[in-house]
C-alpha cells in the first residue's frame, strides 16, 4: 500500500470576506493559521468542513448581509452538523455574542485583533467567543507566512485602528486605537514576500498615512520614511498605500510621491463632503479649503497622480448647500474614480441619534454625486489612451494568448501578450477605454 492511506484528508475551510482591503488581508493570514492545523482552502462552500464570514460592520447593509448568510447556512450545518462556522471581522467584535443568540448555528466569533487565536478556539482550547483587545501583537503569534509563491500583487498591513472618531464611524469602536507595526517586522514580512515572486505591495491601515515607529537608524520614522526604505528594496517594483487621513499627510509623505519611483502616482483620500459646516459636524478637523490646498501640494510634488475619494451624501443636517459644496469640490479636484455612500446610521457613533435627512433626498443626492464621479472617472479613462504605461500583468485574460493587468493608476489593462508570463511588469500604450477597463498594447 501507498502511505496515501496514512495521510490524513485535509479539511477544507470557506472564507468569505466583506468590506475592505484590510479584511482581504485578515481573511489570508487566517487561512494560513488554519492551514498550518491541516485545513486547505475551498471555494465551494458545500464541500467545506469550516466557513468563516469576514464581516464589515462599516454600513448598516454590510452587517445585515452577515445574518441573511447565516440565515442560508442552516440547511447546510443540518446535513452536516459537524460543520463549523464562524464569525470574524469587524461585527464580530462589535456583536460579539449577541451573534450566537441570533443565530445559534455560529460556533465562534473572533475579532480583528484576536484571529491568531483562531486554531486554539477550533480546537476548543479556548472560548468560543474572542472579542477583547489584546495585549499581544496577533502577528508575534501567527505562522510565518508559508514559503509557496505569491500572486505578484500582495497586501500587507503596516497599520491598525483609527483615533480620529468621524462622528459616523465605527472604526474606532471595531478596530480600535491606532497602532502601528514595528520597522523590522514591516521590512521582514516585504523581504519575503518579495523573495516569493512579489514584485507590488499595498500598505494597508484604517490611517495608514498615520504610521509611525522607532527607524532602522534608531530615529522615528514617518510614514515617508517606511515608504522610502521600502523603495530600496530590491525586487519591490511598486508601492501603494491604502487608507489616508487629510490631517496625516506628512510633509515626507508628500515628497515621497516626488522622490520614490516605485512608489505609484495614485492617492486615495476620503473627504467625506466638501461643506465645512458637515466636515465640522463629521469631525473631520479639516475643512474643504484645507484639502483643496493639500490637494495643490500633492500635485506639486506628482504633477501626474491620480486622486480617488470617499464621500458620505444625507449626513444629520446636510442641507442642498451642503451638497452644493461637495459637487464643487469634486467639480475643483477632478477625481480619477470615487466611492459614495448614502450615510447610515450606526449604533454607538455620535452621530447615531441625530435627525436624519429625509431618504429620498439622499437617494438623489448621491444620484447627483454619483453622476458627477463617473463622468470625472470616464473622462481620467480616456485620458489614458495614447499615453504608455507600466502594467503588472495579474493574470491570463479570456483571450488566447491575453493576459490582465493593472496600470500604475491601477487601471485594468487588457494586453494581447502571448509571450507574457503572470509576473511581467511592461510598458504598454493604451489603445482604448472601456467602461472598467483599458485596452493596451505592448509598447516596442
Ligand atoms: N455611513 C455611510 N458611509 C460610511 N463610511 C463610513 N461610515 C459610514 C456610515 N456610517 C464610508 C466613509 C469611509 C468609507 C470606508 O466608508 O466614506 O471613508
Ligand atoms: Fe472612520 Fe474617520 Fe477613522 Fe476613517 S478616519 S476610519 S472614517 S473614524
Amino acid at each position: 500500500m501507498t502511505d496515501q492511506a496514512n495521510t490524513p484528508v485535509a479539511k477544507k475551510l470557506f472564507i468569505k470576506t466583506y468590506g475592505c482591503q484590510m479584511n482581504v488581508y485578515d481573511s489570508q493570514r487566517m487561512a494560513e493559521a488554519m492551514g498550518a492545523e491541516g485545513y486547505v482552502l475551498t471555494e465551494d462552500q458545500s464541500e467545506a468542513d469550516m466557513v468563516l464570514l469576514n464581516t464589515c460592520h462599516i454600513r448598516e447593509k454590510a452587517a445585515e448581509k452577515l445574518y441573511s448568510d447565516l440565515g442560508r447556512l442552516k440547511p447546510l450545518k443540518a446535513e452536516k452538523p459537524d460543520l463549523k462556522i464562524g464569525v470574524a471581522g469587524c461585527v464580530a467584535q462589535a456583536e460579539g455574542e449577541e451573534i450566537i443568540r441570533r443565530m445559534p448555528v455560529v460556533d465562534l466569533v473572533v475579532g480583528p485583533q484576536t484571529y491568531h487565536r483562531l486554531p486554539a478556539m477550533v480546537r476548543g482550547e479556548a472560548p468560543k467567543i474572542l472579542t477583547d483587545f489584546p495585549e499581544e501583537d496577533k502577528f508575534d503569534h501567527l505562522p510565518a507566512r508559508r514559503a509557496t509563491r505569491r500572486a505578484p500583487a500582495a497586501f500587507l498591513t503596516v497599520q491598525e485602528g483609527c483615533d480620529k472618531f468621524c462622528a459616523f464611524c465605527v472604526v474606532p469602536y471595531t478596530r480600535g486605537s491606532e497602532v502601528s507595526r514595528p520597522v523590522e517586522r514591516i521590512m521582514r514580512e516585504a523581504r519575503d514576500l518579495v523573495e516569493r515572486g512579489v514584485r507590488e505591495i499595498t500598505l494597508l491601515g484604517q490611517n495608514v498615512n498615520g504610521w509611525h515607529g522607532a527607524g532602522e537608524d534608531g530615529r522615528e520614522w514617518g510614514f515617508g520614511r517606511l515608504i522610502r526604505a521600502l523603495g530600496d528594496l530590491d525586487g519591490l517594483d511598486r508601492i501603494r498605500y491604502t487608507t489616508s487621513h487629510p490631517n496625516d499627510m506628512a510633509d515626507d509623505l508628500i515628497s515621497a510621491h516626488r522622490d520614490v519611483p516605485q512608489l505609484m502616482p495614485y492617492l486615495h483620500l476620503p473627504v467625506q463632503s466638501g461643506s465645512d459646516r458637515i466636515l465640522k459636524a463629521m469631525n473631520r478637523k479639516h475643512t474643504a479649503e484645507t484639502y483643496l490646498r493639500l490637494i495643490d501640494r500633492i500635485r506639486d510634488a506628482r504633477p501626474d497622480i491620480m486622486l480617488t475619494s470617499d464621500f458620505i451624501v444625507g449626513f444629520p443636517g446636510e442641507t442642498d448647500e451642503d451638497h452644493q459644496a461637495t459637487l464643487d469640490l469634486v467639480a475643483k479636484v477632478n477625481f480619477g474614480t470615487a466611492f459614495s455612500f448614502k450615510y447610515s446610521p450606526r449604533p454607538g457613533t455620535p452621530a447615531y441619534e441625530r435627525a436624519e435627512v429625509d431618504s429620498a433626498v439622499a437617494d438623489q443626492r448621491l444620484q447627483d454625486l454619483q453622476a458627477l464621479l463617473t463622468r470625472q472617472q470616464k473622462a481620467a479613462q480616456e485620458g489614458m489612451v495614447g499615453r504608455t504605461l507600466g502594467v503588472l500583468f495579474e493574470k491570463p485574460g479570456r483571450n488566447e494568448g491575453q493576459m490582465i493587468g493593472k496600470s500604475d493608476y491601477l487601471h485594468s489593462v487588457f494586453v494581447d501578450a502571448p509571450e507574457a508570463q503572470v509576473g511581467d511588469l511592461v510598458q504598454v500604450r493604451i489603445v482604448g477605454s472601456a467602461s472598467n477597463s483599458l485596452q493596451g498594447e505592448l509598447a516596442a
